[in-house]
């Protein structure tokens, strides 16, 4: 008995002395295994009296208790002082200063299109796409611009070869689009896009510049959907009452043309810098489309009539966000582009 109650003694403090996980693990198969000190005490009840022997086995049962609960209670501890030596281990140290991360914005000529997508979209037109390096035939040709027509000299225009050019307007996405139509209505399309003229680059002009088309063809369309429609642009666009004048004007795809002029969204008319005291600014050029473009693209002209407009959205960014040099759309300069929504700063 006595042998038993030094085994617990001698147990417990080693238990409690025990440093780690794995020592604890070889205290327990010590002093608990079947070769263990306990184990090897009890092979002296073969020897006792049947009474003694009950005692015996009693005490080393509790003796075998003691031990595995003052094991079981120190792995707790161990457990839970391993986990916090291991997050003391792996602390991160989060001091060092990060570096600033620019966010990038949209640049403004994408704002602006994207307007323009909204409000169109808005009003049940689709988006149409075209290429940029375009046949002659659509560029010019399908839109009442034959080889040779004078009013060609209206666009300087980059030639790859003969019948092929870089496109200078977005006006050649109506031909494409009537085409495919084959000659059946309504359509309402609006078509953003680059296009290119033989310009020297200066303060209002680029070789590379970006329009807006605008073609809605059904029947019974007057000039006065072309006016109500280009209202509410205007409108949205640079502010609620603009009015709008149409100024009698020639282009070879519509007939009649005309230049569409805003009442300035600045001074609201009195005459300013913004609209070289006239009150008004010149914004886009539009008509009703040319028959002769209608019929040469399949559709019966005498069914069917439709407006087009054509909006350059430099012109329409400089005025909105007073830029005063259309070259700063495509310097890449970030003193410029970062005037434009920025968010982080
Ligand atoms: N394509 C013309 C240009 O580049 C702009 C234009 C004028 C487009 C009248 C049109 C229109 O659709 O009806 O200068």
């Amino acid at each position: 008995m006595n042998e038993l109650l030094k085994i617990k003694e001698d147990a417990l403090s080693q238990i409690e002395a025990c440093p780690d996980l794995k020592v604890l693990n070889d205290l327990r198969v010590h002093f608990l295994g079947k070769k263990g000190p306990i184990q090897e005490a009890m092979k002296s009840m073969k020897t006792m009296a049947p009474e003694e022997r009950a005692a015996f086995g009693q005490v080393s049962n509790e003796v075998k208790q003691a031990i595995t609960a003052a094991i079981d209670e120190a792995k707790v501890k161990l457990e839970a002082a391993a986990i916090n030596q291991k997050l003391a281990e792996e602390v991160i140290d989060i001091t060092l200063p990060s570096f600033h991360v620019h966010e990038g914005t949209k640049h403004p000529l994408t704002m602006i299109e994207e307007e323009m997508e909204e409000l169109f979209l808005g009003m049940g037109y689709q988006i149409a796409e075209g290429p940029e390096v375009e046949l002659d035939h659509f560029n010019f040709e399908l839109l009442n611009l034959p080889k040779d027509h004078p009013a060609r000299d209206m666009q300087d225009t980059f030639y790859i070869d003969e019948n092929t050019v870089m496109r200078t307007h977005t006006s050649p996405v109506q031909a494409r689009t009537l085409l495919s139509a084959k000659g059946k209505g309504p359509i309402k399309i609006i078509c953003p896009g680059k296009t290119y003229r033989k310009d020297d680059d200066d303060a209002t002009h680029s070789h590379q510049f970006t329009q807006c088309e605008g073609l809605v063809i059904d029947e019974n369309i007057t000039m006065a959907d072309l006016k109500g429609t280009l209202q509410v642009f205007a409108d949205k666009i640079f502010g609620e009452g603009r009015e709008i004048r149409f100024r009698p004007s020639f282009f070879p795809f519509t007939e009649p043309s005309v230049e569409v002029d805003i009442s300035c969204f600045s001074c609201g008319g009195k005459g300013c810098s913004i609209c070289k005291q006239t009150g008004w600014i010149e914004i886009l050029g539009a008509g009703m489309v040319n028959p002769k473009v209608l019929d040469m693209c399949g559709f019966d002209s005498k069914k069917y009539q439709g407006f087009a407009f054509g909006i350059g959205l430099e012109r329409v960014a400089m005025l909105k966000y007073g830029i005063d040099d259309i070259r700063h759309f495509y310097s890449s300069d970030l003193r410029f582009l970062n005037q434009f929504n920025r968010k982080d700063s």
